[in-house]
């Protein structure tokens, strides 16, 4: 059984993801989706909400496991007892932070592999940033998040459409 893990912020978690997953999913046997808490970064929603979002975004993919960790990724990983991280490559742009977030987990660990897969062309341009600005100035969400993840930006951001 070849069990994977695929961590982020999921700050909210977007149809980008999600279509990451399915492919994962088609893939491998099980997919963990690890909620980060320790990311350097300010999040909208808090690690709870975001754990909640994954979990009602992902219940139509059985093989997806949605998980939230502290700390190292590779801390984490071995403790999963899993030894390959799913990133998303959408363009040119994500490579040099890929690249070097891969290579710190390899030097931490060594037996740590990254596979990357590419998002679906429809997704390429989604980053969970542009979606937070949209519910901010109160714009559509619909082509972007599930109906669950929009629901809770709208009263997270106090803007309604
Ligand atoms: N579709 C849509 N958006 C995507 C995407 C996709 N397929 N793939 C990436 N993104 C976007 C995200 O929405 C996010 O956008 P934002 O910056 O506008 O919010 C951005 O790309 C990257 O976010 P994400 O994929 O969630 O990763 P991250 O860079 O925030 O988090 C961790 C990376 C969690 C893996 C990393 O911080 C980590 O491992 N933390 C634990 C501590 C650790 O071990 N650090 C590394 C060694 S020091």
């Amino acid at each position: 059984m070849t069990r994977v893990i695929y961590p982020g912020t999921f700050d909210p978690i977007t149809f980008g993801h999600i279509n990451i997953l399915e492919k994962a999913c088609n893939i491998f046997d099980e997919v963990i989706l690890a909620v980060a808490h320790d990311t350097g970064k300010q999040t909208g929603f808090s690690l709870e909400e975001r754990f909640m979002l994954c979990e009602q975004a992902t219940a139509h993919l059985p093989n997806v496991k949605v998980s939230t960790f502290e700390g190292l990724f590779v801390d984490y990983a071995k403790a999963m007892e899993c030894r390959i991280m799913i990133r998303g490559m959408r363009a040119v742009s994500d490579f040099e932070y890929e690249l070097s977030l891969a290579l710190t987990n390899k030097k931490l660990s060594p037996e740590i592999e990254t596979i990357f897969l590419v998002p679906s062309l429809k997704y390429m341009y989604l980053s969970s940033s542009m979606i937070r600005q949209l519910a901010t100035l109160g714009g559509p969400l619909g082509d972007f998040v599930p109906p669950v993840v929009a629901d809770a930006m709208k009263l997270k951001y106090g803007k309604t459409k």
